[in-house]
């Protein structure tokens, strides 16, 4: 059976970073060290210069996977990018990540929109034309830049998000029981309340009712958001391993969106994963939103913990609410 191989990973964190003390000092947030890291084991975060777009830290991430994979940009058949802070509401991130890389025409490019889950599902997509035979090369990137549409009056959410970029390179395995096994993706729409943009599109057009309430701006409800996380990320995981015959005994590293250590603990106590298998790196960079899983993924492989044959349990879930999940079999050289 054709599968996908990961050819190359690359990420890009923006220069500047902030610790829990200096954000509440540079945005008057009225919060501490201690809270941010109990409730949610954040303890810094970078944060894009002014005049960097998401585009520009995909670039970044893109050039670095592709360098790596030993693909040139116009031998890309796809170019994906998950994320909900494109450089603007039109044309898509990918679009200007194509020009960027001058990949050319030959590959159609195009934005995901699922949150924080925004690269997993991007994979999947990928996943799914590659096995096809459908596509050869699709470069996958998660990239958000979350901190120019949070509300920096709400220190309930803004003090989550960092801003960063991950990309992966994609393309079909030649050798027999490596690659992704399978990727599972769900949506529960009727969840969109609870993690949202509520203004500024065509429901609720921007003016200035929309400016007043901030409504252009990230809203959560994190209680709520952090029940269905938690559920959910157990579910998709399970499903995964089941349809592969495999059991949570059988997985040597979990990637997953870092939303919140509270979650990703809960989740892998729930799942009897030991924590020590969760490459986590919430503390240094917040939660990245859908740059979360590929930066993690190629931060794991830069630390040289995969071996050839390992399972990788991959699993991500933001607004809308939508979730996923990817089982990978490592493969080296
Ligand atoms: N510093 C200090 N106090 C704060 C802060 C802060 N940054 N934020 C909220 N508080 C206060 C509130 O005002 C409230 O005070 P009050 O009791 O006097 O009214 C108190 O802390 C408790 O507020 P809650 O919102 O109930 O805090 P909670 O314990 O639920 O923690 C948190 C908030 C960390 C967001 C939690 O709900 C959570 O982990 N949710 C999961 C959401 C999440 O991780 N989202 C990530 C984005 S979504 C995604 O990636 C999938």
């Amino acid at each position: 059976m054709r599968r996908t191989r990961i050819l190359g990973t690359g990420s890009y964190l923006p220069k500047k970073s902030l610790t829990n003390d200096e954000l509440a000092k540079e945005y008057k947030l009225e919060t501490s060290d201690a809270w941010i890291r109990e409730r949610t084991g954040i303890g810094n975060r970078h944060i894009a210069a002014p005049d960097e777009a998401t585009s520009d830290m995909c670039l970044h991430a893109s050039r670095e996977a592709l360098a790596r994979a030993g693909v040139k940009p116009e031998e890309l058949d796809l170019i994906i990018v998950g994320t909900i802070s494109p450089d603007m509401p039109f044309p898509a991130a990918a679009c200007f990540l194509q020009a960027k890389l001058g990949a050319g025409p030959r590959s159609a490019a195009f934005d995901v929109s699922a949150a924080c889950a925004g690269s997993l599902f991007a994979l999947s997509i990928a996943d799914q034309y590659i096995k096809s035979g459908a596509a050869k090369r699709v470069l996958v990137v998660g990239a958000e830049l979350l901190t120019r549409i949070v509300d920096w009056t709400d220190r309930g959410s803004c003090v989550l998000f960092g801003d960063a970029a991950g990309a992966i390179v994609l393309g079909p395995e030649e050798r027999e029981g490596r690659g992704i096994l399978s990727t599972h993706l769900h949506t529960d729409g009727t969840q969109t309340g609870i993690l949202c943009i509520p203004g500024g599109g065509s429901a609720r057009p921007f003016d200035q009712k929309v400016l007043d309430a901030r409504d252009m701006l990230v809203k959560m409800n994190g209680r709520e958001v952090y029940k269905v996380a938690v559920r959910s990320l157990e579910a998709v995981s399970r499903e995964a391993l089941e349809v592969n015959g495999l059991t949570t005994a059988d997985v040597d590293h979990v990637v997953a969106h870092q939303a919140n250590l509270r979650i990703l603990e809960a989740v892998m106590k729930r799942m009897e994963i030991p924590l020590e298998k969760c490459h986590l790196n919430i503390e240094k960079v917040g939660n990245t939103s859908s740059a979360s899983v590929p930066l993690t993924l190629d931060q794991a492989i830069r630390g040289g913990t995969l071996k050839d044959g390992d399972l990788i349990l991959m699993m991500a879930i933001g607004g809308g609410m939508s979730w996923g999940s990817a089982l990978l079999r490592w493969s080296e050289g």
